[in-house]
């Protein structure tokens, strides 16, 4: 049986694979109808979602498959003391796989061994966020066609955003890729990725903290908002919160085909007038998350179609 934790629990090429089966799912969507027809999805989310949580079920339901579970930790037994290692045993008996999220890091690996179905973590604290990865990765190469030879920059709160520590992990793995990361001084990248993943791994990177001075290097500009939730006070967050905006004028800066991915939720970093910006592909991408999801639920149950 098998997990997703991190996205570097798939090699480069299982990770391909995946991808190439999430295109395939986008173009026959009908191919799959029933793929999944008597199998249970639970969600587990002890933290706040839209996107992932309803991505899922969106999966689910689009493979022919049925879905229970919690939207909060309020409303499940979490607020009575329960483990989430007694959580997973009796999810385990009411369905057949689980994404989880929770606000603490390393939850879901917990729940894992403790399952008796496949546990996917749907973000864990400031830690990781693989299959919002598995999406970005997704956009990037259909709309790209390719996921190495390019400079990504990585914007805003580089130290609390999971999708960015997930996302480095599993690019750096193509060849060519370099980053410009892009945030205020508090905000920077933790030592553990700057250190352990990009020095460790030759990776090129600079480190900036003007949005303009990047833009026009960029084949890829992902934007991430503050992460309000992760903050020990209201007032830095405050400080922080518009530290980047990005708007009609920065991006007359970028290359033509530059593409702007932002995760979503979005607060203030990505001003409404770029919407209608061709380059703007951020609701593209949560699109893509759903045909990601059925590849993901369809690998790690193994079923093949
Ligand atoms: N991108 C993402 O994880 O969004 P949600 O928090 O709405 O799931």
């Amino acid at each position: 049986m098998r997990h997703l934790m991190s996205p570097l629990d798939f090699s480069v090429e299982e990770l391909d694979q995946l991808l190439e089966l999430a295109s395939d799912i986008e173009k026959n969507p009908k191919k799959y109808a029933h793929a999944c027809d008597g199998k249970k999805l639970a969600t587990c989310f002890y933290e706040p979602s839209t996107r992932t949580r309803l991505s899922f079920e969106a999966a689910m339901l689009n493979l022919g498959g049925s879905v229970l579970g919690f939207a909060s930790a309020d409303s499940s037994s979490a607020a009575k003391g329960e483990s989430i290692s007694d959580t997973i045993r009796v999810i385990s008996c009411y369905a057949d796989i689980c994404a989880m999220r929770h606000p603490k890091e390393g939850a879901a690996l917990v729940a894992s061994q403790k399952s008796g179905i496949p546990v996917i973590n749907a973000g864990d604290g400031g830690h990781q966020h693989p299959t919002q990865t598995l999406t970005d990765l997704m956009t990037i190469r259909s709309l790209k066609g390719r996921l190495g030879n390019m400079t990504i920059g990585l914007c805003g709160d580089l130290k609390f955003g999971r999708t960015v520590h997930s996302l480095i992990n599993a690019l750096i793995r193509y060849e060519n890729v370099k980053f410009i990361l892009i945030s205020p001084e508090e905000l920077r990248i933790p030592s553990y990725i700057r250190d352990d993943v990009l020095r460790a791994n030759n990776i090129e990177f600079e480190e900036v903290e003007r949005l303009e001075d990047a833009m026009e290097k960029l084949d890829v500009l992902y934007m991430t908002r503050v992460q309000r939730e992760r903050f020990f006070n209201e007032e830095d967050y405050i400080r922080l919160k518009d530290f980047y905006i990005l708007t009609k004028e920065k991006m007359e800066l970028a290359r033509e085909d530059m593409l702007v991915l932002h995760p979503l939720p979005r607060v203030n970093e990505i001003s409404v007038e770029v919407d209608d910006d061709p380059r703007a592909v951020y609701f593209k991408q949560a699109q893509y998350g759903v045909y990601v999801r059925m590849a993901l639920i369809l690998t790690l149950l193994e079923i093949t179609v």
